[in-house]
């Protein structure tokens, strides 16, 4: 079968089903922009969505790929993450070829986001799928005639079988930021990160690629443009006070984001910057 673009409906979500190579397929929601699945040639889901996630808008969906914008997190006055993880986005492009399946979705500010943050914006969240990989680029471009300054991140919940059993190669001797630890600076010093407790983690400045090792469930991890990864798992007991989660849910997940969360990005009047991650079965 060729590669194709079709909407779909997705937990009652307006969705476009990327069709892509090899049998492989991604699902993006036009709530939020968010890649809800990607499934690879082998017949495997490879994102976390978790079984509790509420898809009315209301909250943010609590799984695949959200998009954090203009703010990482809590750090800053604005709602945590940021608002166009809970706004509709538009289709502005797809395209398809014998090797991929492409569509872009873009947002841009309005009144409801000028009252929160008083600057003119556009997103754009372009999914490319190919056999065995999944390209996400996020453009954000500077519509309007002032500087602004932004955080943000591609959130990427990966589904795991046992999180336990999964290790995270690539990321020592980086700094990082231990925000489960009182936001303390510290280096990696392990040539992997076994997840075995709440770890949420902003590393810096990562340029080199990484490997998620897990079974057969592996996957290399790049990203460009973003300056820093953060390595999210709730554990049990923050697991277990989020509403949208079932108490067993961090065991089948791991965030490993590509973030401007410890950097600002600085756009000028017009400017437009680029950030990406890609994920490749190995
Ligand atoms: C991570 C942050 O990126 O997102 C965590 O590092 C945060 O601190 C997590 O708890 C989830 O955020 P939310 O808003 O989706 O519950």
């Amino acid at each position: 079968m060729k590669p194709s673009i079709e909407e779909i409906e997705f937990h009652g979500l307006a969705a476009l089903r990327l069709n892509g190579p090899k049998g492989s397929s991604a699902v993006i929601s036009k709530l939020g922009a968010q890649v809800l699945s990607w499934v690879t040639p082998d017949g495997r889901e490879r994102l976390f969505l978790s079984d509790k996630a509420v898809f009315d808008g209301s909250v943010a969906i609590r799984g695949g790929v959200p998009v954090c914008f203009p703010q990482f997190s809590d750090r800053g006055d604005l709602p945590k993450h940021g608002f166009v993880r809970t706004r509709e986005w538009s289709e502005s492009a797809r395209r398809s070829g014998d090797d991929y399946a492409l569509v872009t979705l873009e947002t841009s500010d309005d009144a409801a986001t000028r009252a929160l943050w008083p600057h003119a914006f556009r997103l754009e969240l372009t999914v490319m799928i190919e056999a065995d990989r999944i390209d996400l680029e996020l453009c954000v471009a500077n519509t309007g005639e002032q500087p602004f300054a932004f955080t943000g991140a591609l959130h990427t919940y990966l589904r795991l079988v046992q999180v336990e059993d999964a290790a995270l190669e690539g990321l020592y001797g980086h700094e990082y930021r231990d925000a489960a630890q009182g936001n303390q600076i510290c280096k990696d010093s392990g040539t992997e990160l076994a997840v075995d407790g709440e770890t949420d983690r902003v590393y810096h400045q990562v340029r080199r690629p990484q490997l998620l090792r897990a079974g057969n469930h592996s996957l290399a991890i790049q990203q460009q443009g973003f300056p820093d990864l953060v390595v999210w798992n709730p554990w049990v007991a923050k697991c277990a006070a989020l509403p949208d989660m079932s108490p067993e849910g961090w065991r089948e997940m791991l965030c490993v984001e590509a973030a401007a969360a410890d950097t600002e990005v600085a756009l000028t009047a017009g400017d437009e910057w680029y950030g990406r991650q890609t994920l490749a079965v190995v």
